[in-house]
């Protein structure tokens, strides 16, 4: 009976668990006492949040989870890719608490409502919640607009959101389309500033967007109003070699085709008075909840890749504007799903600089393939080798990647004793033999409870994640998320209840 339970228990999760924690290889209690431990965020405080007098752990850290009864901290220096299968538990182990703790300004993507559930009310009790959702995915009611055209008066804001929307739109598309894409960005840029000094919006855009014909119509504004030599070069491109032409309006009507529908373009054309101030935002702990998809009927990725990078952009500036060059508040960008929604050129530079100006940056990838097929496979490196915490969890099954793991995590011995008999009698020999720290096949079997975290020069931690409900403070965050749904519900009901509506009376009219 006894060797039945003892079977049993070599093979449940619970005596892989404890197997690994005593693991030769990965991190002990001291090390990560004296590494990751609260103390020693808090240690580096005056370097990153100099104006705060008593600085705490969550102000100057991401806590991971707790391994050997500690909790673990990472500075938020670091950049953080977090990674693990379908349904494994990135939201609910990690990035809810991550929005939950954060105190400061936060952007955080995502392709469904999940993490904007649990998080919308207790983010609105330390500052301003906004949600930016052009698609209509998320349920509430009160969503921002944004105008894709706001500032572009400036001929350098057009140029830069001319690129952010069709380098976010491009999600796929093969890097040998570079060309063409460069062409579209800066036709795009040119009707952004047309559209912006001519005082028009998001209608304007869709109009001249949508037909190199109608275009012309923005080439008469900008050599009226427009930047000089704007119009010129518009007016070169459509007039111009048409085989280029057509694949590079290609790129254009693909980028501003969402905008076709008009419950998108209502979000993105504000009222009188209704503006986003990424200053404003950057100044208390705001949050701006980005949902929509990359790709699908009503895409708008590369409207909000383009949202992002603005405020992304300002909060550069304002880093630089600031004493050591760091934001006193600094900002969090939380990218879940990110790869299922848009492109971002700016996403491997600020990953590796970010830490240095007060941005700080957590990446969530189902695979890194993902990254790969989404973007292009040296971006997808160059990502996962600037992320200076990795956090892996269970279910991962790309082979080649799961090897790259094995290798990160390094070697161990293992001593093995053999017998051997002969006619002399038997004799036994000892000998060391180096195995991984942890196989392929054992990162791949990682329970939930558990990722693994590989840290700077560290070596691999063996993390224990608890869900958010698990929290001192798990009754309010639950009870708001109870609410927060209750609402999303209605707007869902509506929603339906609309679309309805809309076949029947079409239905009736055929
Ligand atoms: N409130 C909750 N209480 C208990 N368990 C939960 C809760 N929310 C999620 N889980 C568990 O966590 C699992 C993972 O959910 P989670 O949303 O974290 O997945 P994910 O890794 O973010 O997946 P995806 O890549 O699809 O976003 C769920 O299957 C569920 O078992
Ligand atoms: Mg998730």
């Amino acid at each position: 009976m006894a060797a039945v339970w003892w079977l049993r228990f070599r093979q449940s999760d619970r005596h892989f668990i404890h197997e690994l924690r005593g693991r030769e290889g990965l991190a002990k209690p001291g090390e990560i006492r004296k590494h990751t431990s609260a103390g020693t965020a808090v240690r580096r405080a005056k370097a990153l949040r100099p104006s705060l007098s008593s600085p705490t752990a969550p102000a100057v850290g991401w806590k991971v989870g707790q391994a050997h009864r500690q909790d673990v901290y990472v500075s938020i220096e670091d950049s953080i890719v977090v990674e693990g299968a379908p349904r494994s538990g990135k939201g609910y182990r990690f990035i809810i608490n991550a929005i939950l703790d954060w105190c400061g300004p936060l952007i955080t993507t995502s392709t469904r409502n999940d993490n904007l559930s649990a998080t919308m009310r207790e983010r609105a009790r330390v500052g301003e919640v906004t949600v930016f959702d052009p698609q209509e995915l998320s349920g509430v009611r009160s969503s921002l607009r944004i105008s894709p055209v706001t500032g572009c008066e400036d001929p350098l804001v057009a140029d830069q959101r001319g690129q952010a929307i069709v380098a976010g739109t491009a999600l796929g598309a093969s890097k040998t389309n570079q060309e063409w894409a460069h062409v579209a960005s800066s036709v795009l840029s040119r009707l952004l500033h047309a559209a912006a000094v001519s005082g028009r919006g998001a209608d304007a855009l869709a109009r001249w967007g949508s037909n190199p014909r109608l275009a012309l119509e923005a080439v008469s504004v900008l050599s009226n109003q427009g930047t000089p030599g704007w119009a010129e070069d518009l007016d070169a491109i459509i007039n111009g070699d048409e085989k280029l032409l057509a694949s590079s309006w290609f790129g254009v009507s693909g980028a501003i085709r969402p905008l076709a529908i008009p419950a998108i373009r209502k979000a993105m054309t504000p009222g009188p008075g209704e503006q986003f101030d990424p200053d404003q935002f950057l100044t208390g702990s705001n949050s701006l909840y980005l949902v929509g998809t990359g790709a699908g009927a009503g895409s708008v990725g590369g409207f909000l890749g383009a949202v992002l990078d603005d405020i992304v952009e300002t909060a550069r500036r304002k880093a630089l504007a600031s004493p050591g060059s760091r934001l006193d508040l600094p900002l969090a960008l939380i990218l879940d799903e990110i790869a299922n929604m848009f492109s971002w050129p700016a996403l491997p530079r600020i990953m590796a600089d970010g830490g240095g100006i007060g941005i700080s940056t957590i990446v969530v990838l189902q695979a890194l393939s993902q990254a790969e097929t989404a973007w292009s496979r040296a971006e997808a490196d160059t990502i996962w080798s600037a992320a200076t915490a990795k956090l892996v969890l269970g279910g991962a099954s790309d082979v080649d990647h799961l090897r790259d793991l094995e290798s990160l995590l390094g070697n161990r011995r293992i001593r093995n004793t053999g017998h051997s008999y002969n006619e002399t009698g038997s004799s036994t020999n000892i000998h060391d033999e180096k195995v991984p720290v942890m196989s392929l096949d054992e990162i791949r079997r990682m329970p939930e409870t558990v990722g693994l975290l590989a840290y700077r020069t560290r070596r691999g931690i063996l993390l224990d994640l608890r869900g958010w409900t698990d929290r001192h403070d798990a009754r309010r965050v639950k009870s708001g998320k109870k609410a927060t749904e209750t609402d999303q519900q209605l707007v869902f009901a509506e929603q339906y209840q609309a679309a309805l509506d809309r076949r029947r009376a079409a239905g009736e009219r055929n």
